[in-house]
């Protein structure tokens, strides 16, 4: 017999809600573990399956932290487990297929194990569509909350484990910046730190406005008082999360204080290595160029998505750019940091987008350089904008020009390789390499993967490797002093 809703608290997501931007000062509130909520997982187990981006990523590890100050501790497996978390992506229609069949696949642990509570959480549950098939066909999933309310994820697991009941409860408009949140990290030299959430840029394409909500950034106390702690606790890197970091502080107009501020600041902490992600070019100012270039732990390597090099489509995509103006910027970070590696996201087959525009993409591609991309098809998605163009490229046709464009990015990627033959650089030792286990592997600055021989023992340090093979996806090289 299928559970019953709990209607004390349902909340449903509504796009045409998730649309809307207000003007409302958004508040920062402190997280507190409720007395109650204190033992709800003494002797009990969870897992977390995360998909997707950073961002999801960075939020897992907040959801492992609540959990765990609840009193849960993480299971060794599936069958263990007393709770499943999925974290899951919306971003295109491959990601969320993979997590439908992840869902079906989990039915048989709800058989199993009855009392077991299985939770859709992250950027699908945001979506009205899937929320509705969720509650319609797969009824073993016992919690469905979003992106806005982690921080309540102690109530919704007590309603679910006493009350038996379904929960659901999905905030449509974005609530308050959650401070004091603890996280279980899962690593222990290089760090998530959020600096804001959400985006307002509503490139048409795109879901997350919709997922995660209004632009939001949080206080620099806060994320300074975040980053000093790191490196008190021996972390040797931090990326700075947002979906468009270089808006960083123009939702609080007042005080002028923006991204290249705050990298300075971060600089200052003393910490090996900043990083950041992602960027949007109409955003990136001068003033984080020579952040960037004046502060020696902010790394020389730059994400710069420019999604299509036509202006026509650039303009339907309503990204607020041409083809010559991101060179421009482009052109201006390379001149203010030389040598800064630049890579970027591309999408290929976006409705109406001709061979002449996908022209115009590979001769950007070749134009601005870039050292690696993450390419695309466009995918569909519910309630955006793009989804109601009218799309008349036959499906081959897009896979053509992925294979195209893939292999202009990858010659790309080699040159970025190959630059660095013979030179010595910093890497960043993250563990032994998946093929071989002598081998050790790690990012230099540049943010290249780097093989070469070593001691387990250095993981977790900054080494010397000169580079001795440079291949499309990896350099090769010596371990010196
Ligand atoms: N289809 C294909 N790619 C998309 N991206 C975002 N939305 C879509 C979509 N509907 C890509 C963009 C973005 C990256 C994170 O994902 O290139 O920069
Ligand atoms: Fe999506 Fe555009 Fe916002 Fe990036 S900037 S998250 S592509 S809407």
């Amino acid at each position: 017999m299928s559970k019953k809703i709990n209607m004390d608290k349902y909340f449903a997501p509504d796009l045409s809600q998730a649309r809307k931007r207000t003007k409302k000062i958004i508040e920062e509130v402190q997280f507190n573990l409720r007395d109650a909520h204190q033992k709800i997982g003494f002797n009990k187990t969870y897992l977390i399956h995360t998909y997707g981006c950073q961002g999801n990523e960075a939020d897992s590890e907040t959801m492992a932290g609540i959990l765990e100050l609840m009193g849960f501790i993480k299971a060794i497996s599936e069958e263990e487990s007393d709770i499943i978390i999925m974290n899951t992506c919306a971003i295109r229609e491959n990601a969320e297929n993979r997590i439908w069949g992840e869902l079906g696949r989990l039915k048989a642990y709800k058989r199993r194990n009855p009392d077991l509570i299985l939770a859709l959480a992250g950027c699908m549950a945001q979506e009205e569509n899937v929320v509705k098939k969720v509650l319609k066909t797969y009824q073993h999933v016992d919690l469905i909350f979003g992106t806005h309310n982690i921080h309540k994820i102690p109530e919704y697991i007590e309603t679910a484990m006493f009350a038996k009941e379904r929960v659901v409860e999905v905030y449509s408009t974005e609530g308050e910046i959650v401070e004091n949140l603890p996280k279980t990290r899962n690593h222990k030299f290089k760090a998530w730190v959020n600096i804001m959430f959400g985006c307002d840029e509503f490139c048409t394409y795109c879901i997350v406005p919709y997922t995660r909500g209004k632009e939001r950034s949080r206080s620099k106390e806060e994320v300074i008082a975040e980053v000093k702690e790191l490196v008190e606790l021996g972390y040797k890197e931090v990326t700075l999360l947002g979906q468009n970091v270089n808006a960083y502080g123009k939702d609080k107009i007042e005080d002028g204080y923006t991204f290249g501020d705050l990298l300075r600041d971060i600089n200052k902490l003393q910490i090996d290595r900043i990083r950041f992600t992602t960027s949007h070019p109409h955003d990136l100012d001068k003033k984080t160029m020579e952040a960037i270039r004046d502060c020696e732990h902010v790394m020389p390597f730059f994400h710069l998505p420019v999604q299509s090099g036509s202006n026509k489509v650039l303009k339907k995509m309503n990204r607020h750019y041409t083809k010559e103006s991101y060179l421009n910027v482009l052109n201006q970070l390379k001149e203010i940091v030389p040598g800064i590696s630049v890579t970027t996201d591309i999408i290929v087959g976006f409705p109406s987008e001709t061979e002449e525009d996908f022209l115009e993409t590979l001769d950007l591609v070749e134009k601005a350089d870039f050292e690696g991309a993450f390419t695309f098809v466009f995918s569909k998605r519910e309630g955006t904008p793009a989804a109601k163009y009218e799309d008349l490229t036959p499906e081959e046709d897009k896979k053509q020009r992925l294979y195209r464009l893939n292999e202009k990015v990858n010659a790309g990627y080699l040159r970025g390789t190959t630059r660095f033959l013979n030179q010595t650089v910093k890497v960043l030792v993250d563990g032994v390499s998946k093929h071989n286990d002598e081998v050790l592997a790690g990012y230099s600055e540049h943010q290249k993967l780097v093989n070469f021989k070593g001691d387990p023992s250095l993981i977790g340090q900054i080494v010397n490797v000169k580079i001795t093979v440079a291949k499309t996806w990896f350099l090769l090289g010596e371990l010196v002093d």
